[in-house]
């Protein structure tokens, strides 16, 4: 079965907007736009309920229904237990949190795992802790490809490790790292595994139980949603971990990792996610399915599909030009490399090479995305130049794709 990608995109107003309409959007790693389930609730809450929520007055009760909505969507979305999601204003915030909630549970000389292939957000927040003794390891990539090898993994790992940190999927090279293996060899060590999936949940839906990590953390604003940060933990994790609200909250599940307080629109516009996936499914599929993480799952199948076949057009265009060099694998396919792409060219700066596409309205950017060790672990001498990044997600289209190589070959060939 192929994606409707007509009924996708039907569900955009930034796709029949003239101004928007016509451009060609390839940086959906940034954030993506968001479809109509998802604004009309924003819309009407801000509309109608934008009072304080969980008051005994109409637009108060509607405000707390619409935000239990949320969690609740997001909580079937992951097949998670609600109790175990906090939902605050980004992942960056929530990593920053949780850092400070675990560093009371380590002891001076214990050991943290980082990546050099992740966002700055999993990184800097864990490399705090050593100013109160925790000793950093870094996990490094292989500079020419990109990618972690798990063997350096196992040669890293000690009696020592508490935490391993590692992303999902980089925001940069677009493997899919093998988080069973990872958590396996973290909890060999009763050490915790803490996955990024922000650039991995807007191309696959995790289901927690399986996932086989600790902590798992991804952003709203990149999977079709409102600007917000989920974090799910195991139950028996976040228990034993250091409460950081306010200490009258500490045993409301959603507050106690969130010093900033649920933002209630937002929160109350998630629902919107779970709808848009349902119209999806109810457009390809005949059967009844009441489980909504499995209809999501079914939908994801379709997007993995049709972002490979995209993602794999734009692959072969750009692997003979002349002085590019593609981070990471070059083919992709569901499970083993996003739609993440990117380019570093040797004859052109990637800001001129944005510039020039702009002219075909093609929307694409360069810089470092916040992965600067990443970059600089590449050989990348410049990071503000940084790479060339193109991420497609299951609203781009065929036409776009094709677009896009021949810009892309009239500026680089
Ligand atoms: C891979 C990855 N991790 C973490 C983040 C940080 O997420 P947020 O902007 O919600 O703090 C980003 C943001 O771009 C990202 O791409």
């Amino acid at each position: 079965m192929e994606l409707d990608v007509d009924f996708v995109r039907a569900q955009y107003a930034a796709f029949q907007n003239p101004e928007t309409a016509g451009w060609a959007f390839f940086e959906n790693a940034g954030g993506s736009y968001v479809p109509r389930q998802v604004f009309d609730r924003l819309h009407h809450f801000f509309q109608f309920t934008k009072v304080q929520p969980y008051g005994l007055f109409p637009a108060s009760i509607a405000a707390g229904e619409a935000m239990e909505e949320g969690y609740r969507c997001m909580a079937e979305l992951l097949n998670a237990d609600e109790d175990e999601l906090t939902v605050g204003p980004s992942t960056s915030m929530n990593l920053y949190v949780l850092a400070q909630a675990i560093r009371p549970t380590l002891a001076p000389g214990d050991e943290i795992i980082v990546t050099n292939q992740d966002h700055e957000a999993n990184i800097g927040c864990w490399e705090r802790l050593g100013e109160f003794g925790a000793s950093i390891k870094e996990w490094r990539i292989d500079p020419l490809t990109g990618e972690l090898s798990v063997d350096a993994l196992k040669n890293l790992v000690s009696e020592r490790t508490r935490l391993i940190c590692f992303t999902l999927c980089s925001n940069i090279v677009g493997t899919i790292n093998d988080v069973q293996t990872i958590s396996r060899i973290a909890h060999d060590v009763n050490a915790l595994a803490i996955a990024d999936g922000v650039s991995f949940a807007p191309h696959q839906i995790a289901d927690v139980n399986t996932l086989g990590v600790d902590l798992y953390l991804f952003s709203t604003y990149k999977t079709f949603g409102t600007h917000l940060g989920v974090m799910w933990g195991k139950k028996k994790v976040l228990a034993n971990l250091k409460c950081q609200g306010h200490y009258f909250n500490c045993d409301k599940p959603h507050y106690r990792f969130n010093p900033a307080g649920p933002l209630h629109a937002e929160i109350g516009a998630l629902a919107g996610i779970g709808e848009y996936y349902d119209a999806i499914y109810e457009n390809q599929f005949d059967e009844h399915q009441p489980n909504r993480h499995e209809r999501a799952g079914s939908v994801f199948r379709l997007f993995g599909d049709y972002e490979s076949r995209l993602a794999n057009i734009l692959l072969e265009s750009v692997q003979d030009l002349p002085g590019v060099r593609i981070v990471g694998q070059l083919k992709a396919a569901p499970g083993r490399r996003a739609a993440t792409i990117s380019l570093i060219s040797e004859n052109r700066r990637p800001s001129e090479v944005v510039t020039k596409l702009l002219d075909s309205k093609l929307a694409v950017r360069n810089g470092h995305f916040y992965a600067v060790r990443c970059l600089e672990a590449l050989g990348i001498e410049d990071p503000e130049e940084g790479v060339i990044r193109i991420s497609l997600v299951h609203y781009n289209t065929e036409d776009e794709v094709h677009r896009l190589a021949e810009g892309l070959k009239d500026v680089l060939a």
